[in-house]
């Protein structure tokens, strides 16, 4: 069989997005040298909100068309001091991951070698979980209004929409993502005690999807007990599914109780791939430490791999984690994982230890 040749859209975005994007290039880069198995070819794109302060706007009119031409999406973050984050956050990302029907939000956490969580109670095959986040709807999708503007009765809504088609698709995912794994279990978080509508109508497509999966064992819990349950048992989780809410407050602390957010991945997937899904590092443009050159890159690293696995190159992705991890266990390490190494010197390391695994 010929070798396989991609096309990466690139969107660094801001801040330490635009570091760890290049870095995450040059180690992809690197790893299709070595391995001499696929090529990959990239394209970069301007979108971010340096792009918004001079156009008024995230995206140009057809950017949807332009980006459907990729296999994968590899995005920084989006977010910069002077613009408001709904602004920034609605123009790009959420403008990309809506359309392209990237419904299953893909987390996975654990503990790297050579890191330590602070957890004193967690070893480190004591947390393996990946978390899987309603990605389209629920308190994400949009539907809300303002009346009476500066008015002392002025009213805001923000309503949770949950549809029998946007439950039942991520439960299914979620159920055979658990079903992939060793123990083949699954954890739905909810608050149905509370949202006596659409927290309910969740759990009941649970229920019903679960039917399916007669090898998965499943349980449900509420949101508030899944924080105590992660801090107190983590050995007891294995895979989460929650909504586009839960999921995003959840996963932000399971990144940190793996170590630190700058190692945490995430995937937009469209489970369809009749879109290209986007893969991102979880944290944001973090304008405390921009062009400091500390910024952690195992963070897109980590999200490099997912996006190579979910294109069909398991092996390279095994390879790209298994150099990653040798760094990280070598020491060479960033600030925010107790090292002192910079940016570039964990990139180099990693590329070092590619050639030697090729
Ligand atoms: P953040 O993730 O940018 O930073 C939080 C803290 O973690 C900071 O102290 C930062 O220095 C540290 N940190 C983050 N990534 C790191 C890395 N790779 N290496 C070392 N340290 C790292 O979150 P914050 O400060 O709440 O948001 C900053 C901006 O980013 C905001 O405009 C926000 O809206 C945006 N944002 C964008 C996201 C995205 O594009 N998906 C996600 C989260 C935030
Ligand atoms: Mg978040």
């Amino acid at each position: 069989p010929g070798r396989q040749s991609y096309n990466i859209a690139l969107i660094p975005g801001d801040g330490i997005g635009i570091e760890v994007i290049h870095a995450g290039q040059v180690v992809l880069q690197h790893l299709a040298r070595c391995l001499d198995t696929f090529d990959l070819k990239f394209e970069e794109f301007e979108w971010s909100s340096a792009y918004y302060k001079k156009h008024g706007r995230y995206l140009p009119d057809d950017a949807l068309d332009q980006v459907r031409k990729f296999n994968a999406i590899l995005f920084g973050a989006v977010g910069a001091p002077d613009v408001p984050d709904h602004i920034s956050l609605w123009g790009l990302r959420l403008a990309l991951c809506q359309p392209l029907q990237q419904y299953a939000n893909v987390r996975p956490t654990r503990i790297l070698r050579g890191t330590t969580s602070p957890l004193s109670n967690c070893a480190r095959g004591d947390l393996d979980w990946v978390i899987v986040r309603e990605n389209s709807e629920g308190e994400y999708a949009g539907h809300g209004g303002t009346s009476h503007i500066n008015q002392e009765w002025s009213v805001a809504t923000e309503v949770s929409i949950f549809t029998q088609h946007g439950c039942e698709r991520i439960m299914r995912f979620a159920f055979s993502t658990a079903q992939s794994r060793p123990r083949k279990k699954l954890t739905v978080v909810t608050k149905s005690n509370a949202q006596r509508n659409g927290m309910v109508f969740w759990d009941h497509v649970a229920a019903k999807v679960a039917k399916e999966f007669p090898d998965v064992e499943w349980d449900k819990m509420l949101v508030d007990a899944m924080t105590t349950r992660m801090v107190l048992k983590p050995s007891s989780i294995d895979t989460i599914v929650a909504t586009n809410l839960h999921a995003d407050i959840l996963s932000d602390l399971a990144a940190a109780l793996a170590g630190s957010i700058g190692i945490a991945p995430t995937s937009n997937l469209d489970p369809t791939r009749k879109n290209p899904s986007m893969f991102e590092p979880i944290h944001g443009s973090a304008f405390d430490i921009t062009g400091l050159g500390v910024a952690n890159p195992v963070a897109t690293f980590w999200t490099s791999a997912e996006m190579l696995r979910w294109l069909g190159q398991a092996e390279a992705a095994e390879l790209l984690m298994l150099a990653v991890e040798n760094v990280t266990e070598g020491g060479i390490k960033t600030q925010d994982l107790g090292g002192k190494s910079k940016t570039v010197e964990v990139t180099e390391a990693v590329c070092k230890e590619i050639e030697k695994l090729a």
